[in-house]
């Protein structure tokens, strides 16, 4: 039996798009920070007793498809260790749970962690940032924490994430404005396959994300926090291109999404620096120098109301133990 805890991560540049969709390969490198405010704990046990998976989030019983994917990820996980003892999963999300707050990246984290450790496979980073990658590809970068880079390899042993800076030692931050957190009606899953598949500027994609790789490493070493916003405001407005372009197109911006994002360049034209950034969801959120983080604070609190605002600083890598 063995636990782990895992945070989540928000892409500076954006994963969207497989080109195996079995192992999770990308399309592109992309490019997190990881976050200390939102994590997921999970336990594993594996128990001969158990006739299936025993899947728990948050103290309610999981089923479906979304169970489906934990036994995908444990069956790996039996098949590198010999082992057909089916789990015991219990898992809390500290979360919203698939509200655009990237808890897929924390959770499979936290399972590839626990289960592996359960299993008795001594995995080193690599080995679990690979693991992680098979239950969901953002997974992939919440094994490290502070600013993180996935490469994008070719196949099962090449791509992994490797961290950029571990400890952040500059004064990156992020308020998460929550706008809506209920589950998302179409998954990241989905929409970047439907983008991959449909949009005519998908081609375009990779040529973006190489140019905004450099860049934004260019602006991690010279700790240009300004730089770092402004890429990743763009990269994430092109990744929501995609999902527009897209046949059918959809968004996932909702009114309250387009409202924050007003607020942020009217904050900006005013001279406070700050920048937005969006995943699969309408969430809303905005990087910034700790030394601006009152003046935003105090505008977003203001204008969208302070109950759905959480600041959150550059988080740690994962965690596992024994229990
Ligand atoms: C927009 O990792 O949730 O957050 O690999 O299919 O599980 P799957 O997708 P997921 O996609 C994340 C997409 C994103 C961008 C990012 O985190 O890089």
């Amino acid at each position: 039996m063995a636990t782990a805890k895992a945070h989540t991560n928000i892409a500076l540049v954006k994963y969207w798009g497989k080109k195996d969709q079995e192992l999770i390969i990308p399309q592109t490198d992309s490019l997190s920070l990881t976050l200390d405010e939102f994590y997921t704990t999970t336990t594993v046990d594996f128990d001969q007793e158990l006739a299936s998976d025993q899947v728990m989030i948050n103290g309610q019983q999981l089923g479906g498809p979304a169970a489906r994917k934990v036994t995908r990820l444990l069956d790996i996980v039996r098949q590198r260790s010999d082992l057909t003892a089916r789990a015991r999963v219990d898992s809390h999300n500290h979360v919203p749970t698939a509200a655009g707050l990237a808890s897929s990246a924390s959770a499979f984290a936290a399972l590839a962690g626990a289960a592996s450790q359960a299993a008795g496979l001594q995995l080193d980073r690599r080995g679990l940032s690979r693991l992680a990658r098979r239950g969901s590809g953002s997974a992939t970068r919440s094994v490290y924490g502070g600013l993180v880079e996935w490469q994008a390899g070719n196949d099962d042993q090449t791509s992994y994430a490797v961290p950029i800076m571990e400890e952040v030692d500059f004064g990156i931050e992020m308020i998460a404005i929550l706008i809506d957190t209920r589950q998302k009606k179409i998954s990241s899953r989905f929409g970047m396959q439907q983008s991959v598949a449909t949009s005519p500027y998908y081609r375009l994609w990779p040529e973006v994300v190489a140019h905004d790789m450099v860049a934004v490493k260019k602006a991690i070493a010279a700790r240009d926090v300004d730089q770092i916003g402004a890429i990743a405001e763009e990269n994430a407005l092109r990744m929501h291109a995609l999902t527009l372009s897209a046949a059918p197109g959809f968004t996932y911006f909702d009114s309250d999404t387009l409202k924050a994002m007003a607020i942020v360049r009217e904050l900006r034209a005013n001279g406070i620096n700050c920048y937005f950034t969006m995943d699969a969801g309408p969430n809303v959120k905005v990087i910034y120098d700790r030394v601006n983080r009152e003046a935003v604070y105090s505008s977003l609190a203001d204008q969208l109301g302070a109950d759905r605002l959480v600041v959150a600083k550059p988080g740690p890598g994962i965690k596992i133990w024994n229990d």
